[in-house]
């Protein structure tokens, strides 16, 4: 079942195309969301970025989830992205009705809409939706809401505004689960470079990439109970293996997808940033690098 019809884009003056009230630019050669402080790319190559690393965390995380959800009949992903995990999860719970909501349309709603193929599962829909305009639902609508890797696209001040809201739409007894990340431990000269210019940018917009690892800290101040917190540290780089690769491979599209931004607001020229992009790969590549990126998988359970 879907919960809510399709939503409608409208051209603007300039061209761009707005949907709702955010509407894509293009920063640094690549479009971008406005009216949200996130300043990643949402193109192709960002989309096939974010599937990339959903297969890469499914693997080292061993799964999609955590928290002990049973067999819920209503999930909700926020910041969904590609929708991929949330489809997957339409899958394996077909009894469930699985929503995606985010500011940006996944490319495979897109497709559906545009009448090719509809490989999207029938229990699965995406809506639009800003999480800091509130979520387009009422107060327990779901047995288990979970948000991944919304770090770069939550100013500090209003993480606990967001957490208020994920915990607003699930159902006493219902589950919250949160997978976060923080700033990448033990890098090279290149690859310390990449994150001050990254966290200079993304500081601009009030975000702390250190509150990735708080957000159990959270879920319990907003009155979860049963919270629980994971650490996963996996290794970034060829000594870390098949994860290894892959996090180092995500990392290097991640930090090209904030360049533009990065060279726009005149923090390093465009030539300047690409060598030292190539200088990162080339510090991950080495066997020597220990890079290490630290995960946080946290849940909690809204009391009865
Ligand atoms: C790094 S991606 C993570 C996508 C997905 N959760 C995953 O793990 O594959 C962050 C997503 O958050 C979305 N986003 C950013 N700001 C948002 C906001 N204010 N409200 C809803 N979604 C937002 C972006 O459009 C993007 O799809």
């Amino acid at each position: 079942m879907r919960w809510f019809g399709w939503f409608r884009r409208k051209k603007t003056g300039d061209g761009s195309v707005a949907m709702d009230d955010a509407t894509v630019q293009v920063i640094g050669g690549r479009k971008r969301s406005v009216g949200v402080p996130y300043l990643m790319p949402t193109d192709l190559e960002e989309m096939n970025r974010l599937d990339f690393q959903h297969y890469m965390l499914r693997y080292a995380l061993r799964g999609n989830y955590a928290a002990p959800i049973g067999n819920p009949t209503s999930i909700l992903d926020v910041g969904t992205g590609t929708g991929r995990w949330a489809r997957e999860m339409a899958a394996l719970f077909p009894q469930a009705n699985v929503v995606g909501v985010d500011v940006h349309v996944p490319p495979a709603d897109t497709q559906a809409q545009g009448g090719k193929e509809d490989a999207l599962p029938p229990n699965y829909s995406f809506v639009p939706g800003n999480i800091f305009e509130g979520l387009p639902f009422a107060d327990g609508s779901f047995d288990f809401v979970h948000m991944r890797l919304l770090i770069m696209a939550i100013p500090h001040e209003q993480w606990p505004q967001v957490i208020g809201e994920l915990v607003r739409v699930t159902r006493p007894g219902g589950w919250v689960e949160s997978v976060e990340t923080t700033i990448l431990q033990q890098a090279g000269p290149a690859m310390a470079q990449i994150i001050q210019w990254s966290t200079t940018v993304l500081g601009w917009r009030g975000v702390n990439l250190l509150d990735g690892e708080k957000v159990g800290d959270l879920l319990r101040a907003a009155g979860l109970t049963q919270t629980t917190t994971i650490p996963v540290m996996l290794p970034c780089g060829e000594y870390g293996g098949r994860v290894g690769k892959m996090l180092a491979a995500d990392y290097i599209s991640g930090a090209k997808g904030l360049g533009g931004v990065v060279v726009s607001r005149g923090l390093a020229t465009n030539e300047e940033f690409e060598r030292v992009l190539a200088a990162a790969g080339t510090e991950l590549a080495s066997p020597q690098a220990r890079c290490v990126v630290p995960f946080y998988v946290a849940f909690g359970q809204r009391r009865v």
